[in-house]
């Protein structure tokens, strides 16, 4: 009886115990210069989905803590001398590792069967670092620089090919193909010296012919994540004619994030769409 009273008190007068707040009020702010614990258990809070969770776990262990210290001494003055952080903001990787298992709960990349997966324009390879850690083997495509990326790779045992995608230009041959391409927040669609102009549906649309043609095993998966691309200086929008293409042609669409998902049995053909056969273009 009295320790039945004594266990209400204590409850009653328990401290509720303060969450953990989401490490950004607004958007995101990067602090890759803090200690990766503290920032992986911040960005933890903000994951509702188990088994999203459970890959934001999985590859958060999997980095090496001393091999990432030292990374952040290599770039520490970079950093603190930046105004802005620029690709250094990947070196933070607690938010983008938030970012990419969304994407990988989104592709079942802890139940599918073991694959293979091209990332292009990898950047720091989050996402391959994650599906690294559930055993498919990844490959990044990207171009050299900046230093950081391929710094990051390295850190998760990332392979990159070194290369770029250019408007009518094969891709190397030594790729090869994959059961699972992936592409997320791309650049390479900005046409060179045009101040940010980028490509229209119908560059798009060839681009996928092709790419699915020649990179893809059958079954496979494409995904497209756009980064913002349309509007006035080709920044401020998505280009949601893209996304419209995709749907009419059986992709899975996310309207909120311009995402493109699709389940593949053979090449893509859009057909009726205005379009010219992607190593004809650029060449005028
Ligand atoms: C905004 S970052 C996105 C990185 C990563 N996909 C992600 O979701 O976190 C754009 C990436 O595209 C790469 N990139 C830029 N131009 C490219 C090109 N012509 N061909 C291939 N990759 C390119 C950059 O090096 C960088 O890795």
């Amino acid at each position: 009886m009295v320790l039945a009273i004594i266990a209400k008190l204590r409850k009653r007068f328990r401290k509720t115990p303060s969450r953990p707040q989401r490490p950004d009020a607004d958007g995101v702010t990067y602090r890759p210069l803090r200690s990766l614990d503290e920032r992986i258990e911040g960005w933890r809070v903000v994951i509702e989905d188990d088994r999203q969770r459970a890959m934001y776990d999985r590859v958060a262990a999997s980095i090496d803590r001393t091999a990432y210290a030292a990374l952040q001494d290599k770039y520490r003055a970079e950093i603190e001398a930046a105004e802005e952080l620029a690709v250094t903001k990947y070196l933070d990787l607690a938010p983008w590792f938030m970012i990419h298992s969304r994407l990988a709960r989104m592709l079942d990349i802890d139940t599918r069967p073991k694959c293979s997966i091209l990332d292009i324009g990898a950047g720091g390879g989050q996402f391959l670092a994650i599906a690294k850690a559930y055993g498919h083997e990844v490959l990044a495509f990207d171009k050299p620089d900046p230093a950081v990326y391929g710094d990051l790779l390295k850190l998760c045992g990332i392979p990159r090919i070194e290369g770029s995608v250019q408007l009518g230009e094969p891709l190397p041959q030594s790729i090869g193909r994959f059961d699972l391409i992936m592409i997320n927040g791309q650049v390479f669609d900005v046409f060179p010296k045009s101040g940010g102009k980028r490509w229209t549906v119908s560059e798009w649309a060839s681009f996928l012919e092709y790419l699915t043609a020649t990179h893809l095993e059958y079954p496979s998966t494409l995904f497209v994540g756009l980064n913002k691309s349309a509007g006035p200086t080709g920044v401020e929008e998505f280009l949601w004619p893209l996304v419209d293409l995709a749907e009419e042609h059986g992709a899975t669409v996310e309207r909120k994030r311009a995402t493109m998902h699709y389940e593949l049995t053979e090449p893509l053909n859009f057909e009726g769409a205005s379009k010219d056969p992607w190593l004809t273009l650029g060449k005028a």
